[in-house]
């Protein structure tokens, strides 16, 4: 290999030297986001509640690529997890670039509100909510001394339209936003910018196991969005958190980028295409 192609390779890494710490990171989303980000040159360290996972996944992705990953048990609605996660980014790598705030739950299927639990309702909101808020908080407080970093949380299509899933489901999306928006406006003063990323239907384990569908029927709900010939894949979503954890998005916070194949921009179809 010449030294040109060398340097090719080496520009199109779009995270080298960066450090990104990946929440839910040991399946479905966050797994493609953690492969794709270790790929782009970033260190990687994803933190899960499935151990065993998490550990062949980052032994997996450090065997196969030139960057390194590692894995840390947390649990996101733990905040002493949470801490301890991000202090091991800063005494392993001695900084953290990129926070993605992945983990998620749907919670039960419950469509009536009648049937719902506290409990039930909390545990949804915990997960991805209060989690994302601890991982916004213990990101914030590694980055502001740097007086830089990418801050990235999981929305979804439900934090901007209502009745596609549970309440809690749709409750806990739709505070993401907000999350999103107040802290970027914090954390833009020390030069964080802070985004969110919100999918469409993706056929990961836990969309399949919440909807009791296989990927046959899952495939058919692509039909539901405007853009026609296309699916969306976990690698797409990946792909969208790269662009947010990159330089190449370096003016763009407060953002909610959605990934729905303009599924939420149409409620009806004048033009009969
Ligand atoms: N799959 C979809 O259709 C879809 C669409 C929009 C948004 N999302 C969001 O994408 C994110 C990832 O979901 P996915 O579809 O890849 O599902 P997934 O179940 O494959 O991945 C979620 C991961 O989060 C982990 N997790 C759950 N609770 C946790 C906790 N308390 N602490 C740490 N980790 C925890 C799980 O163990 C799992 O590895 C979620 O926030 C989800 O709401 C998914």
């Amino acid at each position: 290999m010449g030294s040109s192609s060398i340097l090719v390779s080496t520009a199109m890494r779009r995270l080298e030297g960066k450090v990104a710490l990946i929440t839910g990171g040991a399946s479905g989303i966050g797994e493609f986001t953690a492969r794709l980000f270790a790929k782009h040159g970033a260190k990687v360290i994803v933190v899960d509640i499935q151990d065993d996972l998490g550990h062949s996944l980052t032994k997996d992705i450090t065997d196969s690529s030139s960057s390194c990953a590692s894995y840390v048990h947390c649990d996101v609605t733990n905040e002493e997890d949470v801490e301890n996660a991000v202090n091991t980014a800063i005494s392993k790598y001695g900084k953290l670039d990129i926070m993605f705030n992945n983990a998620g739950i749907t919670g039960v299927n419950h469509t009536k509100i009648l049937n719902f639990n506290k409990f039930d309702f909390q545990q949804v909101i915990d997960t991805n909510l209060v989690g994302a808020f601890l991982g916004t908080k213990h990101a914030a407080r590694a980055m502001i001394p740097a007086r830089h970093g990418s801050i990235i949380s999981m929305g979804s299509v439900a934090g901007s339209v209502a009745g596609l899933s549970s309440h809690a489901y749709t409750v806990s999306k739709h505070a993401l936003v907000g999350l999103t928006r107040s802290t970027a406006v914090e954390l833009g003063g020390y030069g964080i910018r802070v985004n969110c990323v919100s999918p469409y239907l993706v056929a990961t384990p836990m969309a399949k196991k919440f909807f009791g569908f296989d990927d046959e029927v899952m495939r058919k709900f692509y039909s539901n969005a405007n853009l026609k010939g296309a699916t969306l894949e976990p690698q797409d979503v990946a792909e969208a958190a790269l662009y947010l954890a990159s330089d190449e998005s370096k003016y763009v916070s407060g953002h909610n980028l959605m990934v729905d194949g303009g599924f939420t921009i149409c409620s009806g179809d004048f033009f009969g295409t």
